[in-house]
């Protein structure tokens, strides 16, 4: 199943609430919370508060994408403010396993995340463990840059590992999705498609539409 999720980094942050109501009226099931610390990345975005502003105005699957160096300081708080999902960095955290388990735990969907320049067998150890693999199509920290087109490989390397083992994994992508490349992404095997520039710059309704129906005519 292919999903479209709108990542809020891009939201007009005056006007949040009302950016979440035309979201929430549209067929789109997931949102992409992007919780910067300016060390992992250089960039801070924003935290808890927000978090939980969020999830006061939203039903939506709540997709935290943690760009933040030891995250599991804080999955017990992400958790309790009313994330879904938790996804950690392969390069951010030394005890991965102890925390893919602990988001288990909570009752949250586990993912774990890999930047472009870090080689995606790193990812292959935690398959296992993992509800999602988020494959970073940018380098993370900023909204708007270019599609890396070497993930396209990443991507394909991914998807073939999960199949081979039968595993019912999502494929992630993160950062530079136009409409233009979606359908590429798509065949390589992507199923989670993150959008934030594409999707909120603009009329998000419409926007969001021509993401929807194009993911229709590609599945
Ligand atoms: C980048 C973030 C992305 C970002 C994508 O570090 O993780 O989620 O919002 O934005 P676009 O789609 O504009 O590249
Ligand atoms: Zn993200």
């Amino acid at each position: 199943m292919n999903y479209l999720v709108p990542s809020i980094l891009s939201a007009d942050f005056c006007e949040l609430g009302t950016q979440l109501d035309i979201i929430g009226k549209s067929s789109v099931e997931h949102l992409h919370v992007d919780i910067m610390d300016g060390m992992f990345v250089p960039s801070i975005s924003f935290g808890m508060p927000v978090l939980e502003c969020v999830r006061k105005r939203t039903d939506l699957f709540l997709d935290v994408h943690m760009m933040v160096e030891r995250p599991e300081r804080y999955v017990d708080e992400f958790m309790r403010l009313g994330a879904d999902g938790i996804t950690i960095h392969v390069e951010a955290c030394d005890c991965i396993y102890k925390t893919l388990e602990h988001i288990r735990s909570l009752g949250g969907k586990r993912g774990i995340a890999i930047n472009p320049e870090t080689p995606i067998e790193h990812a292959f150890p935690y398959v296992e463990h993992v509800d999602m693999v988020l494959v970073m199509t940018v380098h993370p920290g900023f909204g708007g840059q270019s599609y890396i087109p070497e993930c396209y490989d990443k991507i394909r390397s991914i998807r073939s590992e999960i199949n081979k083992r039968g595993l019912p994994v999502d494929v992630e992508i993160d950062g530079g999705v136009r409409l233009e490349n979606l359908k590429r992404n798509l065949d390589v095997g992507a199923n989670m498609i993150v959008t934030g520039s594409a999707v909120f710059k603009g009329d998000i309704e419409n926007n969001i539409k021509v993401f929807l129906s194009r993911m229709k005519q590609e599945a």
